[in-house]
């Protein structure tokens, strides 16, 4: 089996391939005076598993074009299975047509990696990971959530809680909060389909006094977490910590949530930032040891 370390993931591929002993094989890459990409690939692929490892976080477009032109080369060279890992994975916000017209960017792609004949993909905490149940092609979508959670070990919470917007990660989040002695709360939001502002739900439960762990799959604008931390501090939380999965983070994203009145923002290394504080490399090299 061998490492590709597409342009977006090369410091996540050095982990993997750390952790694995999995080596990385030579990849030449440049950037047209356009702005287009150049690869080539300095190794014979034939009949070797192929891991191409490129996140497609912004510039989600260039990245996942990158990941698409390394699958579809690996394929064409005649590699045996050729797999995705894409740490975090553009595009599924739009799972269906909300709105008369919207175009369902999920399912696009996912048509797009199964005509490339991709073996297997592995993402992380996709955001509708209810899509890849009408995928001919195998995906494994993975959970950061139960890392980030973990991570919290590290910190010295009293009487802490788990917050999570919505209930994806509730179930991790009460097995990890089981072991610590924590409680899980949920917000529900709902976000306008025009505008795009979020509403918060009641938060259910007594937080006076208490640490608060904020945990969720991807923090983009920060728009979501800026209302929760407000209504945290509002309702007597003591220290606040804003986790997620995808620190994507545009536009001060990170400032806002600091100021107001986080104590860290923590995430993981499927998206590289100051903030990618736990590595999902070890639970890659895992999932590739069993493919
Ligand atoms: C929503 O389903 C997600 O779990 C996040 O809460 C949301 O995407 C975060 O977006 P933003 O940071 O822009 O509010």
């Amino acid at each position: 089996m061998l490492l590709v370390a597409g342009p977006a993931s090369v410091e996540l591929a050095r982990r993997i391939s750390e952790v694995s002993g999995l080596r990385i094989s030579r990849l030449s890459s440049k950037l047209f005076p356009d702005g287009e990409t150049y690869f080539r690939f300095e190794e014979k692929l034939e009949s070797e598993d192929v891991v191409i490892i490129q996140g497609t976080h912004p510039p989600q477009n260039k990245n996942l074009i990158d990941l698409l032109l390394l699958a579809h080369s690996a394929r064409s060279m005649d590699a045996e299975r050729v797999l995705v890992v894409a740490p975090y994975l553009a595009y599924m916000r739009q799972d269906k047509s909300f709105l008369d017209g919207e175009v369902v960017s999920s399912k696009a792609i996912m048509e797009v990696f199964e005509k490339i004949q991709v073996d297997k993909l592995v993402t992380i905490d996709a955001h509708a990971p209810w899509i890849f149940e009408d995928v001919f092609m195998p995906v494994e979508n993975l959970s950061g959530v139960r890392l980030v959670a973990e991570h919290m070990r590290e910190l010295d919470l009293s009487n802490p809680a788990f917050v999570s917007p919505g209930k994806k990660a509730q179930q991790i989040l009460r097995e990890v909060a089981a072991s610590l002695k924590a409680e899980v709360f949920t917000v529900e939001t709902k976000r306008d389909l025009l505008t795009g502002e979020v509403e918060i739900g009641t938060l259910q439960g007594d937080i006076r006094g208490r640490d608060i762990v904020i945990v969720d799959d991807v923090i983009t604008t920060g728009g979501t977490l800026v209302k929760i931390i407000k209504r945290l501090k509002g309702a007597g939380a003591r220290r606040i910590i804003a986790g997620c999965v995808h620190p994507i983070l545009v536009n001060g994203a990170d400032q806002k949530i600091l100021e107001a009145g986080v104590e860290s923002i923590v995430g993981t290394d499927t998206v590289p930032s100051r903030y990618s504080k736990v590595s999902v490399a070890p639970l890659l090299a895992e999932t590739l040891k069993k493919v």
